[in-house]
């Protein structure tokens, strides 16, 4: 097994490894080391069917599970998919994905990672993106990391700030999901010890005891920051990949910018995180 850093940053490719088959102990530290330093790893030439995709997964932690049952695999519920073919009720198409995000922030205890396998994928186009947000706190001025030290976030499961709408929960998967919690705007990664930004501008209502005047841009500024090219890796899928990613450390994106004639669709799982500190 090679890895293979993406940037010096954020990002390393894993060839030669086939996580259909079993995994030794010590390639199984090697990954979750890796996937700590690296943030996203990309494991190329998988080919894994749903059952043998939640084996693969257990390598890196315990599965957890999403919010919105409806992109659930009928034959294995722990895996849901992701796929441009959806639409809305009313009829617009679906991008699940777009726009900068960490994955389920209103979630009293985040999931950590989650995992894509590519199924089927245009012919060009779709990337992901990543942006380090241990890398953008680190490039925060002293006055800003200490503006926001303190600072607790609101999370809801749809921000009524955000430009980007997503797919309403049924009665059932509301009843289970919390309404709103707080997150610290910086917190501590639990594995690394690097502390990083963590805002979500689809999730974030406000900072606690702050109006918005105040919250707002702060918050799109820190955005602004966090999103600069320099702390980004861009995904670009290639049959076969597994990606796994930490959301602890990171924010990311989809790309809308493809054929939508043509099929993308991957199946997704999230692992189980920590109460964010
Ligand atoms: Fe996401």
């Amino acid at each position: 097994m090679q890895i293979v850093p993406m940037t010096d940053h954020t990002g390393a490719e894993v060839r030669g490894l086939d996580l259909s088959r079993p995994v030794p102990d010590e390639v199984r530290t090697a990954l979750r080391d890796a996937f700590v330093r690296h943030h996203v790893l990309a494991i190329r030439d998988q080919s894994l069917a749903p059952s043998q995709l939640v084996q693969a997964v257990s390598l890196f932690g315990e599965i957890f599970q999403q919010h919105n049952t409806r992109f659930a695999l009928p034959e294995c519920p722990q895996i849901h998919y992701l796929s441009n073919q959806d639409s809305f009720p009313d009829g617009r198409r679906y991008i699940p994905g777009e726009g900068w995000h960490t994955d389920h922030s209103n979630d009293t205890r985040p999931p950590k990672a989650t995992i894509l396998h590519a199924v089927q994928l245009p012919s060009f186009g779709g990337d992901t993106q990543f942006a380090n947000m241990a890398a953008a706190y680190e490039a925060l001025d002293a006055a800003t990391k200490a503006r926001i030290e303190p600072l607790i976030g609101i999370h809801v499961y749809q921000s009524s700030h955000s430009g980007r709408k997503l797919m309403a929960l049924s009665e059932a998967n509301k009843e289970r999901v919390p309404n709103a919690v707080l997150h610290p705007v910086m917190r501590t990664h639990p594995e690394s010890g690097a502390r990083s930004i963590y805002i979500n501008p689809i999730r974030i209502e406000g900072i606690l005891g702050l109006d918005h005047k105040e919250a707002l841009p702060l918050l799109a500024e820190l955005l602004q920051h966090a999103t600069e090219e320099r702390f980004q890796y861009r995904h670009a899928w290639q049959p076969g990949d597994f990606v796994i990613w930490d959301n602890r450390c990171l924010l990311h994106k989809a790309n809308g910018d493809y054929d939508m004639a043509e099929m993308r669709y991957l199946y997704r799982v999230m692992l189980q995180g920590d109460v964010p500190r």
